[in-house]
């Protein structure tokens, strides 16, 4: 299968920022470990503070089997990603590496969820393949 990985704002600091919260392995580590895991598939990976480089991401997956994406904050609030979501055909699945409904009130919310197709938190980077992974099933 072909996977496209989309982290957001702030996803490139992984490793670096409240490692107590999103662990000590930077999203290079990380997506190396993907790729690992997803040898026998073609995963691509896009990082990007900005929300519209994120649409526009989004917008140009069409030839993928699946989107995983971790908007970061954008998650909570941003309506342009949930419409480009809404606008392609390609399945996305939310992830966040945090169990989000543990932490402060307004990560309990996404503006995402409803246009996706399934959501996962909580395992850290391996919230990524297990996202993935729900595609084979
Ligand atoms: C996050 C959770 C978000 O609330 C937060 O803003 C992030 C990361 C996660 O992976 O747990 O930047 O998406």
């Amino acid at each position: 299968m072909k996977f496209l990985f989309i982290n957001g704002v702030n996803l490139n600091m992984t490793g670096v920022r409240e490692k107590g919260v999103y662990g000590t392995q930077t999203l290079d580590e990380i997506n190396l470990e993907i790729s690992k895991h997803f040898k026998n598939d073609i995963c691509e990976f896009y990082q990007s503070n900005s929300e519209g480089d994120i649409c526009t991401a989004i917008q140009e997956a069409s030839g993928f089997d699946g989107i995983i994406l971790n908007a970061g904050a954008y998650t909570h609030y941003s309506y342009a990603i949930r419409d480009a979501i809404a606008s392609v055909s390609v399945p996305v699945v939310e992830v966040h590496m945090s169990n989000v409904h543990a932490r402060e009130e307004f990560r309990h919310k996404s503006v995402l969820s409803e246009v996706c197709k399934g959501v996962i938190c909580g395992f850290g980077m391996n919230s990524y393949i297990l996202a993935a992974e729900s595609f084979k099933l």
